[in-house]
């Protein structure tokens, strides 16, 4: 009898190992959170942050839902250089040009800008300069997602805006460009610390959102680039009929609008649009990757939240470094003395979409 209840015993706590070990391996799904920041920043000193910026971004795309895309570039644009320090938001000065005239940054969508902008401007009147612009950005991306479909989550905050943009070179290296391969994205990635799933997931991005014809038509002049199925190459070259045109192209063909796993369908079928997106499923080591996404959008929006999260606290800035920004294009001047009150009876007015 004893014996029986021994082995119940050691069998129950065998049991509940298993399940603890378990849920450390879920826990261990969610990436770490950055020293400074945290899920509750903003608890006390901004309580209405994120109902302000939901509502806002429905109304903006309820009229336009293509800026969903344009504010999701634009936070990973400003995550990958320098880290999420809103940096890619500042117009350039006397220093030299600003990250924004960089190539790549040149087709983020001016209106993504101005949708930040105002985000501020209704953040700050209603909680005073309290939230950075980093923040706000990295907000309004992941509400992008959320509303155009995606998967629901919650990012640590705290960020704090940078006080310098980077040099267009900095700009150049840490932006890869669409011609890239899947040796040069792992490569790349794998130095701010993403692996080959993340990479996959992360590329998920392009289930929403455009692109111009001169970011593919190296895959399209002279000839067909093989890896390009014939009907899409067919479509591409009515859209992009000679080289350096400005037409433009829905990225994710099947659902160009909605945030879900079709973009890893296009690619099995050989319809991604940029190297660096068909090559994802060429690749040996990263094509098993594609398929998994492709036949379980679960198992996608997992991945690609944690690697969003991961991407959203990429060399933040936190505590007394750098600064919270009054207008998100310019870091504030020495001689700019803002109290937040001030700032807030010195506010313009929103500006119309
Ligand atoms: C992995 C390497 C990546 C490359 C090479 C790349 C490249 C590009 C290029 C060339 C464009 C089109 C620009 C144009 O012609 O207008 C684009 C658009 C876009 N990218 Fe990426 N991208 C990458 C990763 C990402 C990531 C990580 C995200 C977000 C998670 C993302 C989200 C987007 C979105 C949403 C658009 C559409 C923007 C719009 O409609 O305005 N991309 N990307």
């Amino acid at each position: 009898m004893a014996m029986a209840s021994l082995k119940a015993s050691s069998v129950a706590t065998l049991l509940l190992f298993a399940v603890l070990i378990s849920l450390r391996g879920l826990e261990a799904q969610t990436p770490p959170v950055a020293p400074g920041l945290s899920y509750t920043f903003y608890q006390t000193t901004c309580p209405q942050l994120q109902t302000i910026i939901r509502q806002q971004l429905q109304t903006v795309f309820n009229s336009d839902i293509g800026q969903a895309a344009g504010l999701l570039r634009l936070h990973f644009h400003d995550c990958f250089v320098q880290g999420c320090d809103g940096s890619v938001l500042l117009d350039g000065s006397a220093s030299g040009p600003s990250e924004k005239s960089a190539i790549p940054n040149l087709t983020l969508r001016a209106q993504a800008f101005v949708i930040i902008e105002n985000l501020r401007r209704l953040v700050h009147n209603a909680c005073n300069r309290t939230v950075s612009c980093a923040d706000i950005t990295a907000l309004a991306a992941r509400d992008a997602v959320v509303l155009s479909g995606g998967p629901n989550y919650n990012i640590p905050l705290g960020r704090r805006d940078g006080l310098n943009f980077a040099t267009t070179n900095v700009t150049l290296a840490n932006l890869p460009p669409p011609f890239a391969n899947t040796t040069t994205l792992l490569n790349s990635l794998a130095l701010k610390g993403f692996n080959p799933t993340d990479v996959v997931a992360l590329s998920g991005g392009h289930t929403i959102g455009i692109a111009h014809c001169t970011s593919f038509e190296s895959r399209l002049f002279p000839s067909r680039d093989p890896t390009m199925d014939q009907t899409f190459f067919n479509n591409l070259r009515t859209t992009c009929p000679a080289l350096n045109t400005t037409n433009t192209t829905f990225m994710d063909i099947r659902s160009p609008n909605v945030f879900d796993n079709r973009y890893y369908v296009d690619l099995m079928n050989r319809q991604g649009l940029f190297t660096s997106d068909q090559d994802l499923y060429t690749d040996s080591r990263t094509r098993g990757i594609v398929t998994n996404f492709a036949i379980n959008q679960t198992l996608f929006f997992q991945n690609f939240v944690n690697a969003m999260i991961k991407m959203s606290q990429l060399s933040v800035l936190t505590g007394t470094q750098g600064e919270i920004r009054a207008n998100c294009s310019r870091r504030n001047g020495n001689d700019l003395f803002i109290l937040p009150g001030m700032e807030k009876n010195d506010d313009e007015k929103v500006a119309s979409y």
